[in-house]
């Protein structure tokens, strides 16, 4: 038996009992059951960093907004499916204010958590030309996107963009667009897992051949303004969020309050059709919706059937936050920020004990600390990594589930490490590696 700072046996015969043959290609919540139940067994605090969730608490202004609303009575009305008149005002706005480009309030519409946004882009865009096929995916990226194509019955295709950065971009993106049967491209910005930020060269690369293969692009934005190496904190002022917007006519912006706003709970997001998509008319649309508009289906066709809109108090919730923050009386940068300043010490305990960052440059620029980093350790697939990192009370994910390209690293949030654990991580780190880099020797 081995001697590891978290109980060699207990750890060992609950990965067995879990029924998860192979570690690396567990999903998050899997991972998240799996170290519950070691905690619980050993009674170990671990150093969690599987799961993307917000580790601030929300608001009180979102929260007061939602309870009053309630007392005013809002949770017997059926909320509009197109969301209620000052959302989708002050998103527009937001959008003006920190992205700099124009989209009607009537395209701004809640869904339940980003997650309904990416699955109502899915009905609409990967149906409204028959002839083509599903979407093409700038990996890596949030797995459970993938999941909704699969489950539409769409086709997808991926490729890590890490050794395509800049203008090397062009070429790979064209050897699957000219296929000719790819509806959409998504990507997130910045980049979970790997916290990559595409640039306005790339952007303007995507948006050209948008146009030219007839694509719309799905923008993730759920890390909206996380890139903190530029400050995109002023709303109105210049430097603004790089975005699709400015490239291409046909695009979604999906935004999450997730993780800007800490509001998870209450499962509201943005979707942000631009103008010219929202009016355009697809005739292979008419095979699933009443209309050929792209607009009216994703409102009255998708989300109308998926939950005919979002709950009404949430939605007053995040319409006075977003007011907050346009009116610049609530700074959200400032306050995720705490997230980038967590992810530069934790990084530099990894490398200091033998890890290294496999996704560490944005081209020549090495990658801002965010909400996520990556990590390997010489000789180690992820699998291995991820089982071996349990017995030093550590906890992550396997970049194998991303779509990456590397079968050696592994994803780490920083959102739930508090920095009081910052010494246990320190602690444990040196013992993985005094531990390793022996048996390496
Ligand atoms: C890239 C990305 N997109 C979308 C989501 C989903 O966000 P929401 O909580 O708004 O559904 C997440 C959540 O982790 C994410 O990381």
């Amino acid at each position: 038996m081995k001697n590891t700072p978290v109980d060699y046996n207990i750890v060992k015969t609950r990965i067995e009992a879990s029924g998860l043959t192979n570690l690396g290609t567990a999903s998050i919540r899997e991972i998240v059951k799996l170290v519950n139940q070691i905690e619980k067994a050993t009674g170990m605090k671990f150093i969690r960093m599987e799961m993307g969730a917000p580790g601030l608490p929300a608001s009180q202004i979102v929260v007061n907004a939602e309870i009053d609303s309630l007392k005013r009575g809002v949770s017997s009305v059926y909320p509009n499916i197109e969301g209620i008149n000052p959302l989708k005002e002050e998103t527009s706005r937001f959008i003006k204010l920190f992205l700099d480009i124009d989209i009607n309030p009537q395209g701004c519409i809640p869904t339940v958590g980003s997650m309904m946004g990416s699955m109502v882009s899915f009905l609409v865009a990967n149906r409204n030309d028959k002839t083509k096929e599903g979407t093409l995916f700038l990996d890596p990226g949030f797995p459970v996107q993938k999941t909704q194509v699969k489950l539409l019955g769409h086709t997808y295709h991926s490729f890590d963009i890490f050794e395509y950065r800049g203008s090397k971009l062009k070429n790979k993106l064209e050897s699957y667009l000219k296929s000719g049967k790819i509806s959409s491209i998504l990507y997130s910005n910045p980049n979970n897992p790997t916290w990559m930020c595409l640039n306005e060269e790339e952007l303007a690369i995507i948006g050209e051949l948008s146009r030219k293969y007839d694509v719309i692009v799905i923008e993730d934005l759920a890390y909206f303004g996380m890139d903190f190496r530029k400050d995109y904190s002023k709303p109105g002022l210049p430097p603004f969020q790089p975005t699709i917007g400015r490239y291409t006519d046909d695009y979604i912006i999906l935004i999450s309050s997730s993780k800007i706003f800490s509001y998870a709970g209450q499962r509201i997001g943005m979707m942000a059709i631009s103008d010219h998509l929202f009016e355009r008319q697809y005739p292979d649309l008419l095979r699933y919706y009443s209309t050929d508009k792209f607009g009216h289906s994703a409102i009255f066709g998708a989300l109308y059937a998926l939950s005919a809109g979002v709950a009404h108090s949430v939605q007053y919730g995040l319409a006075a936050l977003l007011k907050a923050v346009n009116d610049g009386n609530y700074r959200f940068i400032s306050i995720v920020k705490e997230y980038g300043e967590k992810a530069r010490v934790m990084k530099a305990l990894f490398v200091a004990n033998g890890f290294k960052i496999p996704y560490d440059m944005d081209l020549d620029e090495p990658l801002a600390d965010g909400f996520y980093f990556t990590i390997s350790y010489p000789g180690m697939k992820s699998s291995e990594l991820l089982e071996e990192l349990l017995y030093y009370g550590i906890s992550a994910i396997s970049l194998d589930i991303t779509g990456s390209n590397r079968n050696d690293g592994l994803r780490a949030c920083v959102s739930y490490v508090a920095r009081e654990q910052f010494h246990d991580l320190e602690n444990r780190l040196k013992r993985f590696n005094e531990d390793h880099a022996l048996k390496m020797n």
